[in-house]
């Protein structure tokens, strides 16, 4: 049985180190400026923006600075139902985490806990389906749990996806709703091929799609996304929904420019973008030659086109179906 790993634990008091990680670059203004409304639109499919009296437990998996767990506080306190709403929210990266535990401290009434926690492992198996232990030293998350297993924009970054896609279904509750967004055109790769074919000596032109969106599968296709859902048997393939979210996101001048590219390269994104570059192509870009590229492009193009697929899916509840 697959299982998802639970590698610490809890928000940590405020401390000098996490008051240094909120003043560094990430930002998650900026964050939720692209992966808000694709959040909003998971939401909404999955069922969560809908009013209603049952209580909801949400993983936010994959929570990055806690853009999923921001809009679902904002519409849940609107409308005066926080007692119905508990989230945990688990990332990798206790850079991004440190942030994330502060924000999250600020939603006045929630009940959220922030957690490291892998999304992918597999660990020993437990005998008792309905409660199985994530790894015998850390906290755990136990299967058939949570009401919602929402991902938004991690699939495409993780090393194993499939892996990730078996522990959601794993820790969803019989008839819960497994969510993921994922990009099919971010919108400022546009700018982005524009600025590296500025660049003497960098790559003439770039692979479409960028390797990294289909480096562990074809997570910008929905055809295929559909193809890896109905391959799990707790999955109700009657129930995969997948569609496709549009938003514009337009820079107001050159300052906003720049705080964008700025919080682009500090959340790693030209990283993420270089992928298979040889050290020569890599080191044309050096010295801040790709951000001033990037600024310039942007300034040309300053509305950028964000394109995602949204899928949900319902977890089976028949027994026999989720021993897994
Ligand atoms: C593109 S960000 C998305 C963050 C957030 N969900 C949002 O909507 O803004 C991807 C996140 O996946 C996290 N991540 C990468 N690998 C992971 C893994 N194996 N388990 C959990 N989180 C992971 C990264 O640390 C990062 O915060």
């Amino acid at each position: 049985m697959p299982a998802v790993s639970v590698v610490n634990y809890r928000s940590p008091p405020a401390s000098s180190a996490m008051k240094r990680a909120s003043s560094s670059r990430l930002d998650y203004s900026s964050t939720d400026r692209g992966t808000r409304p694709p959040a909003l639109a998971l939401l909404r499919q999955a069922g969560l923006l809908a009013r209603s009296e049952a209580h909801v437990h949400v993983l936010d998996n994959a929570c990055g600075l806690g853009t999923t767990t921001a809009a679902l506080y904002d519409e849940f306190a609107s409308k005066r139902e926080l007692g119905r709403l508990r989230v945990i929210c688990g990332d990798v990266s206790m850079r991004i985490l440190r942030v994330a535990t502060e924000r999250v401290a600020q939603m006045e009434g929630l009940d959220a806990e922030v957690r490291v926690l892998d999304a992918q492992v597999r660990v020993s198996p437990s005998t008792n389906p309905c409660f199985t232990l994530m790894s015998p030293k850390a906290l755990s998350l136990p299967s058939n749990h949570f009401t919602h297993v929402l991902t938004n924009f991690g699939f495409q970054i993780f090393s194993e996806p499939i892996l990730a896609l078996h522990e959601s279904v794993r820790v969803a509750k019989p008839g819960g709703i497994i969510g993921l967004t994922t990009w099919t055109h971010p919108g400022w790769v546009p700018a982005f091929r524009l600025a590296v074919a500025r660049i003497p000596g960098s790559p003439s032109s770039l692979p479409d799609p960028l390797p990294f969106t289909t480096r562990t599968g074809s997570w910008s296709d929905p055809v295929w996304i559909r193809a890896q859902l109905v391959t799990l048997p707790a999955v109700d393939a009657s129930t995969i929904c997948i569609e496709r979210h549009a938003f514009e996101m337009p820079l107001e001048g050159e300052e906003d420019v720049r705080r964008f590219v700025r919080h682009m390269e500090a959340a790693g994104a030209f990283e993420a973008f270089m992928e298979g570059w040889s050290v020569e192509k890599r080191r044309a870009c050096e010295g801040g030659q790709l951000a001033l590229e990037l600024v310039r492009a942007l300034m040309e193009e300053h509305v950028l086109v964000w394109e995602s697929a949204v899928v949900t899916c319902t977890k089976r509840r028949c027994s026999t179906c989720l021993r897994m």
